[in-house]
């Protein structure tokens, strides 16, 4: 029987398929982040932790856990919390959990996508405020979804999932990167451009690349002034993978027209700027956030620990 320690309180079929292995769970009771004295503490002894995006695993952490650790499983495809080559050294497997919310994250992609451009939530908050109006012919115009171009900086899965969704709304898609997209770009209706090209071309920009040295400060100051001044940006990975500053200027200055984000540089505070503007949509990192896709991903981190401590193949390593 190994010790698996679970750093947050997961949804309850997780928690059903943990009570289901012969293995000693500790943790899992907190709906807060643990302070870091807490989780060097907590993971002491333990076969496997059981992380989300809100822990730091590093070589601390995981020479705090000792030698008998085995699997850190991130229950998250991102995995930028994670210090890999650490766990590497220290032969430790890591595991993520994609395809379980890449339909999720694409949903809310799509959502602040349509929100930005046709500016919901400015009018929501615009009632709300109850400021006097009434229909006109120019009132509250915001920028076309249907129809436009959509610059999709990522083609992994998720980056996939949307331009499914931007097929239904006849966009024109452009995309950089991406093993699949050399392979079958051109069967899913998709041009490969290079970045600047997909910056001075798109009217929506949406972010799904994994936060790595290389997309960290990806979008900055160039970049945005590369893109459209009817141009909309979306961010659904990783908020460092744009420059905060640089967007809040961006926006403030009409360099570009609008952005919706789900991911912040500094989460959970807010870069100040951002929510004085009434031309962004801000979502509380709520990408894989509904319920079956929760489950899912707990389980399915969960069934990664139970593999590894058996001595099988964890179902979704990370390479
Ligand atoms: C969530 O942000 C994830 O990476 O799964």
């Amino acid at each position: 029987m190994a010790s698996i320690h679970v750093t947050r309180r997961l949804t309850d079929a997780a928690h059903a398929r943990l009570a289901e292995l012969d293995h000693e769970v500790t943790g899992g009771t907190l709906d807060e982040p643990p302070d870091r004295a807490t989780l060097l503490d907590a993971v002491q002894g333990a076969a496997a932790i059981v992380s989300t995006v809100t822990e730091r695993i590093d070589a601390e952490v995981l020479a705090a856990a000792g030698r008998g650790l085995q699997v850190v499983a991130n229950v998250a495809v991102g995995l930028d919390n994670v210090d890999l080559e650490a766990a590497r050294a220290a032969g430790v497997t890591v595991t993520n959990t994609p395809d379980v919310l890449t339909d999720a994250t694409a949903d809310v992609a799509f959502g602040l996508i349509i929100d930005a451009c046709r500016r919901l939530s400015e009018g929501d908050r615009f009632l709300r405020a109850g400021t006097p109006w009434i229909w006109g012919p120019r009132f509250f115009l915001g920028r076309p979804v249907a129809g436009s171009t959509l610059g999709i900086v990522g083609y992994g899965r998720i980056g996939q999932a949307v331009a499914r969704r931007a097929r239904g709304f006849d966009m024109e898609i452009l995309a950089t990167g991406g093993r699949y997209l050399a392979q079958h770009g051109d069967a899913d209706g998709v041009a490969t451009v290079e970045l600047d090209e997909l910056l001075d071309r798109a009217d929506v920009v949406s972010l799904h690349c994994p936060l790595t040295d290389a997309t960290r400060g990806l979008i900055g100051v160039d970049e945005l002034e590369r893109m459209k001044a009817t141009a909309v940006l979306v961010n659904t990975a990783r908020g460092p993978v744009v420059d905060e500053d640089a967007l809040v200027q961006a926006l403030r200055n009409g360099s570009i027209a609008a952005a919706g984000l789900d991911v912040y540089r500094d989460e959970p505070a807010l870069h100040p700027g951002l929510t004085y503007l009434d031309n962004v949509v801000l979502a509380p990192h709520v990408g894989s956030a509904d319920v079956p896709t929760r489950d899912a991903m707990g389980v399915l981190a969960v069934d990664n620990v139970a593999a590894v401590l058996a001595g099988e193949p964890p179902l979704t390593p990370v390479r």
